[in-house]
């Protein structure tokens, strides 16, 4: 008999891979407040999202994709697929009674949510964008999905009111997004690290791919709507022209997607900085706080990265309603900090 070769044994001894479920039961433990109930959030998330990349892989094939000719609040043309996102993430979450609130994109105001399997109330209030980067279904390209979770700070005998979603980003208990790109991913965090789960679509299973994601220590990658540019203020112009240079380990190369997940994805396994900065048509950025940049945010620091809006942290902006936008510059610590610079000497 042929000696074992020790790569072959290796292999067959690897440990398999954690479920997306194990791991959520496993770090349970983690929350002050370990109840399970934020476990339970994060399996009906875990659920959704499933239904939702089920739709996105059918589109081009069903009728999904293109508008439905309404705009949602943010005045922006809701393609049918952010409507049946909405629908996917609500419908999991008010069903399985798990939130007391609900926040989206989608919709004017925030949804109270009672539950009737007791008298108290849940605790935790979700935020979310249902489909970011929709404007890409129709070319097939990437999109995602981002949510934001916070525990409600008024008293649990009561409805949610607005000061239960209008906090800070610091507040967040937990935060994280649905890739459906070449995989299906969920990326998550709880405030201990970032984890990475990929969907294996044979067995409808998440698992974990991606442990303790880090940023790279430097970066070269910029990403940012260039059409813009003469939209944008003077430092912004000026770090465009310092990423071009051909100096110290530049130019730098530009990607941009137009979908904030996927964007930031990429910037944070291969290093570099995602842009939206103020621009003539919208003095306030573009992005949204609360369901978008507070969860990328939230991301990003966990990574070992920044997020700023050119003044401060992202995660410490007052927050005075559901819908509010501000300037994004997010990624590697060392690159957010370059741009920061910039703004400020400009
Ligand atoms: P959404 O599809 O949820 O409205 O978000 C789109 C956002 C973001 O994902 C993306 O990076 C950015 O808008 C793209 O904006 P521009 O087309 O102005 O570059
Ligand atoms: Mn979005
Ligand atoms: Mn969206």
């Amino acid at each position: 008999m042929k000696p074992t070769n020790p790569r072959l044994a290796k292999k067959h001894t690897k440990a398999p891979k954690k479920t997306l479920g194990e791991f959520i039961i496993e770090n349970q433990n983690q929350f002050g407040y370990s109840t399970g109930e934020l476990s339970r959030l994060l399996n009906a998330i875990k659920l959704a999202s499933k239904a939702v990349n089920h739709e996105v892989n059918k589109a081009g094939l069903v009728d999904i994709i293109g508008s439905t000719n309404q705009i949602n609040h943010s005045n922006e043309e809701q393609q049918k697929l952010d409507v049946f996102a909405n629908q996917v993430f609500k419908r999991a979450l008010i069903n399985r009674q798990i939130v007391c609130g609900f926040a989206s994109e989608e919709e004017d105001d925030f949804v109270v949510i009672s539950s009737s399997k007791n008298n108290s109330q849940n605790n935790y209030v979700i935020l979310i964008d249902p489909l970011d980067g929709s404007s890409n279904i129709d070319t097939n390209a990437s999109v995602g999905t981002i949510f934001s979770i916070y525990r409600r700070v008024t008293s649990s005998d009561k409805p949610v009111s607005e000061s239960d979603f209008l906090q800070k980003g610091i507040n967040q208990v937990a935060a994280g997004y649905i890739l459906y790109g070449t995989s299906t991913m969920l990326v998550y965090t709880t405030g201990f690290g970032v984890n990475g789960f990929t969907l294996n679509p044979a067995l409808g299973t998440f698992y974990l791919s991606h442990p303790n994601m880090k940023y790279p220590s430097s970066g070269n990658i910029y990403s940012i709507n260039e059409g813009n540019y003469f939209h944008f203020p003077k430092g912004i112009k000026k770090y465009i022209k310092y990423c071009q240079e051909n100096k110290n380990g530049r130019p730098y190369t530009s990607r941009y997607i137009g979908s904030l997940v996927s964007d930031f994805h990429r910037n944070l396994i291969k290093g570099g900085v995602y842009l939206y900065p103020s621009t003539l048509k919208n003095p306030n950025g573009k992005l949204r706080l609360l369901y978008e940049c507070n969860p990328i945010a939230f991301l990003s620091e966990q990574a070992g990265g920044a997020a700023t809006n050119g003044k401060g942290r992202i995660l410490e902006i007052s927050t005075e309603e559901l819908h509010q936008r501000t300037p994004f510059y997010c990624g590697n610590k060392a690159m957010v900090k370059e741009i920061d610079n910039f703004l400020k000497l400009s």
